[in-house]
């Protein structure tokens, strides 16, 4: 088949062409992708190599591109990734959230409808369920949890579910959800905070925590996401939300103390700055049904996944000294420059 994907030139959306491409040999992968400030051509360097893989740089809020394509491509499934992905940068600025993640949804379910798309998956986040209190370690997010959302971010993937459920059940749209935990891996974007702190560290800047580090993300190797959408994709129902994660939950200043030893580097480094606005505590996921009905399990060790990370970052130096050389200064500057010493 001919699987659209959207936002593979960013962190899982790259990672899930890659696998796709090594899986499933019969398939055909097209990645559409606006290159943003987080899309990078380079991160598709082996895939652009491969006959079976397609690239366009196109704007998903673009109807008359995104028809073009579909009607030269006629794909048969489509993984819609693409997102600003960044809860900091919505702060800042929420409206290309709006755009791109709320607009742009709609636009790709529309050219499924109109092109008779088999598949639609849209790739969301357990982010649209807010977040749970630290006392409550008894506490998990499942399907069923309310939608409560915290940041722009957060609420832009959020609308966009909620309009997907309407696409499904109104216009027959043959779409499933799912909604997964924190990811890190290869091609993480440094702006974000497992690959910022080793690339800090690794220059021994100083490593920016925000609030005490108390909060505590559940922490899901890249891969394992990705054969979870593979999963759903080919053998999920459709109208079904599933919850992705690996009940590895770690706080962010334990995080960021291990890559301090891994890295050799003193955590003297640890800085602890203002905190971020309307910082949500803890996310937790209950992935019992995606288990139960898809026998997904997610296969790497946090300890073996954070080594094969930063394992990545050491010999992919290049990758990202020539990200945090670029426009990314005057991100870091306006960003953390005002984030006071606490
Ligand atoms: P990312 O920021 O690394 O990549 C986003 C990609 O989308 C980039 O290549 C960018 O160029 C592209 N893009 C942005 N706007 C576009 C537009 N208007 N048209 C076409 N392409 C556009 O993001 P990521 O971390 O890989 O996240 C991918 C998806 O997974 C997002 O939908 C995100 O909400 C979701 N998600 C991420 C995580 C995580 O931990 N990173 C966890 C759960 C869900
Ligand atoms: P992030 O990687 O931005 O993911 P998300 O906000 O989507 O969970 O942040 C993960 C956690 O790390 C979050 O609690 C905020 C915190 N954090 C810092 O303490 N310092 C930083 O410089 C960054 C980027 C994040």
């Amino acid at each position: 088949m001919t699987i659209i994907v959207t936002g593979g030139a960013g962190f899982i959306g790259s990672n899930f062409i890659y696998f796709e491409l090594k899986n499933h040999l019969e398939d055909r992968v097209v990645c559409l992708d606006k290159l943003t400030y987080a899309g990078n051509l380079s991160t598709l360097e082996e895939a652009l190599k491969n006959p079976n893989f397609a690239f366009y740089k196109v704007d998903i809020c673009d109807r008359a591109a995104v028809y073009e394509i579909f009607e030269k491509e006629r794909p048969d499934a489509v993984v819609n990734f693409a997102a600003e992905s960044h809860v900091d940068r919505s702060i800042e600025d929420p409206e290309i959230f709006l755009r791109t993640n709320i607009l742009g949804t709609q636009v790709m379910m529309d050219a499924s409808l109109k092109y008779g798309v088999k598949r639609y998956h849209q790739v969301s986040t357990d982010e649209v369920y807010g977040d749970l209190p630290l006392d409550r370690p008894d506490l998990f997010f499942t399907e069923e949890t309310p939608i409560h959302t915290s940041s722009p971010y957060s609420a832009s993937k959020a609308s966009a579910d909620l309009l997907v459920g309407a696409y499904q059940r109104t216009f027959g749209l043959p779409a499933t959800i799912s909604r997964c935990s924190n990811n890190y891996g290869p091609y993480h974007f440094p702006e974000k905070l497992i690959p910022l702190m080793i690339a800090n560290a690794l220059s021994d800047k100083p490593l920016p925590v925000y609030g005490k580090g108390e909060n505590v993300r559940d922490w899901l190797y890249v891969e394992d996401h990705c054969s979870a959408i593979d999963l759903i994709l080919r053998r999920g129902t459709v109208g079904e939300i599933y919850n992705v994660g690996g009940h590895n939950e770690m706080r962010n200043i334990d995080i960021v103390k291990l890559i301090c030893r891994k890295l050799g580097k003193p955590e003297s480094l640890i800085t602890f700055v203002t905190d971020r606005k309307g910082h949500d505590m803890r996310y937790a996921i209950d992935p019992a049904k995606i288990n139960r009905e898809l026998g997904w399990l997610p296969k790497t060790k946090f300890a073996d996944g954070l080594e094969k990370t930063i394992e990545w970052y050491l010999t992919h130096r290049e990758w990202w000294e020539t990200i945090i050389s670029g426009e990314y200064r005057n991100y870091y500057e306006k960003m953390y420059g005002g984030r006071e010493e606490l």
